[in-house]
């Protein structure tokens, strides 16, 4: 055999390295199946149980080509087995005849857009002459994170509140909240909702956004108790006005924290309250580096650690910064102290 070891160990790797390929190229086909099965109405069908003779019917497919998506969607737990159904039937599995159903809104065109926004981001990520337009996928990342006000999100947004119990209280008394990088009011209006003597000031940037968020904050009842602002949250030129605030900060660059900041803090009465998430870490190194990829493409650091957080609060001048556990992850709570506001620094 003329072949060198060197040669075969690199056949080898080759193989090896095709397979791992081969595996990544799985989770983008049953995505694409998704897209396509979304835009036929397979989904829409798939919320009843259906036969796969129907299935074929929605496009004119063949049997044996509608089985075949059905097999893969059993296998990626998209659909299941409807039981007792005679002949065999299908439905969607629990958590995406939720998605589809959207109650929550978490939905599945939402999901579909953000997942292919963030695809957008990481084809662009070695290209030096596109610069990142954060107007271009605000809405489709808004929504992403929005859910509706409902008694779900409510009893959510509680389990984190019942830790920071002098923070409810503000809330429950009424507020104000200025919350800054509203979205489209995920938890704005889900804590609206839930303390009908609350009043508040939502800020966002994004003009789209900030048309949804108007209309949900109608649909919800609350546009009465909320005023919203269309400004970039560095601009915010209240003095010492809010009892508490909630900075959506994950989705804040890092050349606009230090004024963002320093604007919260004025607008905070002394002895106000700031509250800020730590987004819950990925899990896993790819999913953290990919993560942290797409972040930079828009700008925005990676996940920033509760104990980073509690230094950013710190450095900008709040007091009593404390990192706080919490069911649905970690929180960090800050004061305003009640010293003489600092200079604006803009
Ligand atoms: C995606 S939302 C976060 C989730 C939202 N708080 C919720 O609960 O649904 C964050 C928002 O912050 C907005 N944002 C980012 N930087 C901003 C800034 N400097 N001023 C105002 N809004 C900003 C983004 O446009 C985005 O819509």
């Amino acid at each position: 055999m003329g072949h060198t070891k060197s040669e075969f160990e690199a056949l080898h790797a080759a193989l090896d390295a095709r397979a791992r390929l081969r595996q990544w190229a799985e989770g983008a086909q049953v995505l694409d199946l998704l897209r396509a099965a979304a835009a036929t109405g397979w989904l829409e069908a798939l919320t009843r149980p259906v036969t796969v003779e129907h299935l074929a019917g929605i496009d004119g497919i063949s049997t044996e080509r509608a089985r075949r998506v059905v097999e893969v969607f059993l296998a990626a737990g998209v659909v299941r087995e409807a039981e007792a159904a005679a002949p065999a039937a299908f439905v969607l599995a629990e958590g995406f005849a939720a998605l589809q159903a959207g109650p929550s809104g978490i939905r599945t065109d939402i999901a579909l857009d953000a997942v292919g926004a963030a695809g957008d981001r990481v084809r662009s990520a070695l290209s030096s002459s596109i610069r990142y337009d954060w107007r271009e996928d605000a809405l489709v990342v808004a929504r992403d994170w929005g859910m509706l006000p409902s008694d779900a999100s409510r009893a959510l947004f509680g389990m984190a509140y019942a830790e920071v119990p002098d923070y409810r209280d503000r809330l429950a008394a009424g507020g104000p909240l200025l919350d800054v990088g509203s979205g489209v009011g995920g938890a704005l209006l889900s804590t609206l909702t839930a303390y009908p003597a609350l009043r508040a000031v939502g800020v966002e940037r994004a003009g789209d956004v900030v048309k949804e968020l108007r209309e949900r904050a109608e649909d919800a009842g609350v546009d009465s108790r909320l005023e919203i602002r269309h400004t970039d949250a560095q601009e915010l030129d209240d003095e010492a006005v809010y009892s508490v605030c909630y900075w959506a900060q994950a989705f804040f660059p890092q050349h606009t924290r230090e004024t963002t900041l320093a604007a919260i803090r004025r607008a905070l009465a002394p002895g106000g309250l700031l509250l800020v998430q730590e987004l819950a870490p990925p899990a896993d190194d790819l999913c953290s580096f990919l993560d942290a990829l797409v972040a930079d493409c828009r700008g925005v650091p990676p996940v920033v650690s509760a104990e980073d957080l509690a230094a950013e609060l710190r450095t900008g001048g709040f007091t009593d910064v404390q990192v706080v556990p919490t069911p649905v992850g970690r929180l960090v709570l800050g004061r305003r102290g009640r010293g003489v506001p600092d200079q604006r620094r803009i």
